[in-house]
């Protein structure tokens, strides 16, 4: 490809798909332009179906917490009957957030400006001065508390601030296969494990919709981590499986199929845990081959998956496996926020080392977070240079019948369906 000497007019694609050509480019504009993010927001985030949390975050009736989805304000809540539900956290009266902490218990919610108070369904139960109000006035639940379009797939819940948006089940499709084999790994079911982990760097959201399932950075950018598994380990073990796949699983969705050097807490040892945790491992396998049968045992036990669904959710199931989203705060800035889910009633041994896993790589001073933030905001830094230098390249492997995780097919799904619902369909 030649060098770009100019930077692209307003008029011209942000997305520039030519892939028979083996040409596929995106402007950097898409990374900067606050109009950008202006039409993100309206065509992207009050469209797609946005992960708010697991279910076992609100375990009990009562349990609550609150959360930012999209610069939106929601309650998370189970109520009385274990129904879990979602709410707008803004007071029907005046627009105060009814609720301020960030996690409890509660029977109801109460607002602090004027008091009016809501049950754990949203329906306003009291308020001062009630008989001063026209039963008129709440004839249709005026005074109840909104809630936005909730569904789950697995134990996982998502909102939908758009009332004529597909079901959940369908806008997930081809991402419930993969779903399934994080949610196949406990039979009595998953968990959230120690709380929400929150940070922010300066990089546009998109770069870590693409870092999360780029296989091209792993060697280069995480360099440390693997001389550290490599010296820790000794070996990387018999049983690490040749597999390099990329899927663009459609609607923007894409996942990576690997084989790695790393233990896996379910259910592949590496030297480094001894007999004692190879035994462990080889138990938990045998009791996924029992429910599954060998193919799908081995699959679950052995193969890593990065699975990016769009626009903004992150499932990553590897050394440990973390739940994530990511939203803007800015073109140039994001808010993350990671939780580690895992196998309820996991053997203490067996949780000890996915903590550590999860620390060592994932967690925010982990190897791999700091390395990834680092890669990003420089991205973000060079993009000032876009007048003069205004493309990047997500050409790799269009050449290529079967490309692996290291080429670019799962960034390009990704772009496909940010620019269908940016820039529309083009012939
Ligand atoms: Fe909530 Fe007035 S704003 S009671
Ligand atoms: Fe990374």
């Amino acid at each position: 490809m030649g060098i770009q000497t100019a930077f692209a007019g307003q008029s011209s694609p942000l997305v520039d798909d030519r892939s028979k050509q083996g040409i596929f480019r995106v402007a950097r504009r898409a990374f900067v332009e606050p109009s950008v993010l202006e039409r993100e927001q309206r065509e992207i985030f009050e469209k797609c179906w946005l992960y708010l949390g697991h279910e076992s975050e609100v375990a009990k009736p009562g349990d609550f917490l609150t959360r930012s989805v999209a610069g939106r304000k929601i309650i998370f809540t189970r109520n009385k009957e274990g129904k879990v539900g979602a709410f707008f956290n803004t007071c029907p009266h005046r627009g105060a957030m009814v609720c301020r902490e960030k996690q409890g218990a509660a029977n109801l919610f109460r607002c602090f400006y004027h008091s009016w108070a809501f049950d754990l369904d949203g329906k306003l139960i009291n308020r001062p001065g009630n008989e001063c109000y026209s039963e008129e006035a709440n004839a249709n639940g005026e005074h109840d508390l909104v809630a936005p379009r909730l569904e789950n797939y697995r134990g996982l819940y998502f909102i939908n601030l758009d009332r004529n948006a597909p079901d959940l089940p369908s806008y997930l499709g081809k991402t419930r296969e993969f779903i399934d084999l994080v949610m196949d790994q406990s039979e009595t079911g998953m968990e959230v494990v120690g709380g929400t982990q929150e940070y922010g760097f300066r990089a546009n959201w998109k770069l870590l919709a693409e870092n999360s399932v780029d296989g091209y950075h792993g060697q280069p950018t995480h360099v440390t981590y693997f001389d550290y598994v490599m010296s820790t380990n000794g070996n990387i073990g018999d049983n690490v499986v040749k597999i390099s796949t990329p899927h663009d699983l459609g609607q923007g969705h894409a996942v990576v199929e690997y084989g790695a050097p790393w233990g896996r807490p379910i259910a592949k040892a590496v030297p480094a845990w001894g007999a004692k945790g190879e035994a462990e491992a080889e138990s938990l396998r045998a009791g996924l081959e029992a429910r599954f049968g060998k193919e799908r045992a081995e699959r679950i036990a052995y193969t890593n998956r990065n699975m990016v669904i769009f626009p903004n959710f992150v499932i990553n199931d590897i050394m440990a496996i973390t739940l994530r989203t990511f939203e803007p705060v800015g073109p140039g800035q994001m808010r993350v926020s990671a939780w580690t889910l895992a196998p309820k009633g996991e053997a203490p041994e067996s949780r000890q080392r996915r903590l550590y896993n999860f620390l060592e790589f994932l967690g925010p001073g982990g190897f791999a977070t700091p390395d990834d933030c680092e890669a990003l905001a420089l991205c973000q830094e060079g993009y000032a240079n876009m007048a003069e230098a205004g493309w990047n390249d997500i050409s790799k492997g269009l050449n290529r019948e079967q490309p692996t995780i290291e080429d670019e097919v799962q960034m390009r799904a990704f772009w496909r369906e940010w620019s269908r619902r940016i820039e529309g369909e083009r012939a």
